[in-house]
């Protein structure tokens, strides 16, 4: 084995990459569950490619077939059911997961220097994900696959002057139809999964140029030991490789709860609209899209103008990757930041969870003014942070990790 691999290093450097991503990869030893996330990011992406890849060897990218072959997949190709119920249900986990991983990194700063590229590179993953699951939307072909790709294609037409040549051309049609699902179909089966591992592992390379965050926000890489080796620092393998295990063991319990008995998620993981084929002649009777997109569509809802919604509802995305510089304060972490930016972020999540929930209401006039509301206070968040972030009275950071 030792001549084995020396021949190999001679030739790749597989020794050389083992032990500057992990064996000699110095993480931060007080990391707590919220560190489980990208690990788990990283599997449900792999368990997204290998579960989309069977269901590809009997999905029919036709108008006339998708639906029935989706059908097919469920009831006479073995395991063809499981197969499909861990990508649909591996969707939904994608975005639990990055949402909190997300949330993670809001709470400990984690997108302050030197780590703005690797929270850049995050939100590229991060529309791109959204692109990547609304193309896979309309691949069975159902009701709410076709009209909720129909809602969201047309509000491309809102844009002036090209609108309405722009919203063909994504079509390929006059409506969403076959040319529409054979293009969607490529791009979620290979040009978006081609760029989201690009972007995961440029995600990771920027992390690893810097070195992680923690949740005390402190720079381990300030105070070495004469070895030259972080003194807060373990290497990742085997200490994290093994401690991740733990996310992993819970995560696929809850995982497999939903797969084994709860698939359909009451109608918000498979939409029942969507166990009838498209049809272009009958619109369903309430459109929303899947949970993890509503809380945008809240958002757009919330704005009378076309236009401007749509406006609004891109701002409430683009804005995100401006955190790094909105944020002001040079403390990081939530543990020592000040009480106003606690109950600011405190604020901004309720919000999003709200308005979440608002889109998968009936739009009454009621429930619209909430929605005004609360899309008030997700920009306010953005608002209140860079006001005050820069004189904010922070408690004092200890030199060294705390626990
Ligand atoms: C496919 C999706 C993603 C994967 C596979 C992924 C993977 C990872 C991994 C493995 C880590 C190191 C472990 C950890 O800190 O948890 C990490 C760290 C990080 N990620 Fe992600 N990530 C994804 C999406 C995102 C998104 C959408 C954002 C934010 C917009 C983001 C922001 C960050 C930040 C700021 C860190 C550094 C955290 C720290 O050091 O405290 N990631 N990511």
């Amino acid at each position: 084995m030792g001549n084995l691999m020396a021949w190999i290093d001679e030739r790749f450097p597989a020794t050389k990459m083992w032990n500057d991503h992990l064996a000699q990869y110095y993480t931060p030893k007080n990391f707590n569950f919220w560190y489980f996330f990208g690990s788990l990011a990283l599997m449900v992406l792999v368990i997204q490619i290998v579960s989309g890849i069977f269901l590809t060897m009997h999905y029919k990218p036709d108008g006339a077939m998708a639906f029935a072959s989706v059908e097919y997949i469920m009831r006479d190709v073995p395991y063809g059911w499981l197969i499909r119920y861990i990508h649909s249900t591996g969707a939904t986990a994608f975005f639990v997961v990055v949402y909190l991983h997300m949330l993670r990194g809001l709470m400990y700063g984690s997108y302050k220097k030197p780590r703005e590229l690797i929270w850049l590179f995050g939100m590229f993953i991060y529309v791109a994900l959204m692109a990547e699951a609304f193309m896979g939307y309309l691949l069975p072909w159902g009701q709410m696959s076709y009209w909720g790709a129909q809602v969201i294609i047309s509000l491309f037409s809102a844009i002036p002057v090209i609108g309405d040549d722009l919203t063909l051309w994504i079509r390929g049609d006059f409506v969403i139809g076959d040319a529409t699902l054979n293009r969607f179909f490529a791009l979620h089966v290979i040009a978006l999964p081609f760029v989201l591992v690009f972007l995961v592992i440029a995600h990771i390379l920027a992390l690893h140029e810097v070195g992680s965050n923690n949740p005390d926000g402190v720079e381990i890489k300030k105070n070495k030991g004469a070895d030259g080796i972080p003194l807060d620092g373990i290497p990742f393998h085997p200490y994290y490789s093994v401690k991740d295990i733990v996310g992993v063991v819970v995560f696929l319990f809850f995982f497999s709860v939903v797969i084994f008995y709860f698939p359909g998620g009451g109608g918000y993981l498979l939409e029942h609209a969507n166990f009838i084929a498209a049809d272009p002649l009958k619109t369903p009777e309430h459109i929303a899209p899947v949970w993890y997109f509503t809380p945008f569509y809240a958002i757009l809802r919330a704005v009378p103008d076309k236009l401007m919604g749509v406006g609004t509802m891109g701002a409430a995305i683009v804005i995100l990757f401006f955190l790094p510089w909105i944020d002001r304060c040079k403390v990081k972490s939530i543990r020592y930041r000040s009480v106003i930016f606690k109950v600011n972020l405190l604020v901004f999540g309720i919000s999003f969870v709200v308005l979440g929930w608002l889109a998968m209401q009936p739009a009454t006039e009621i429930l619209t003014m909430f929605s005004r509301i609360f899309t008030f206070f997700y920009f306010a968040f953005f608002v209140v942070l860079y006001v005050t972030s820069k004189n904010e009275s922070t408690k004092p950071v200890p030199d060294r990790v705390t626990s």
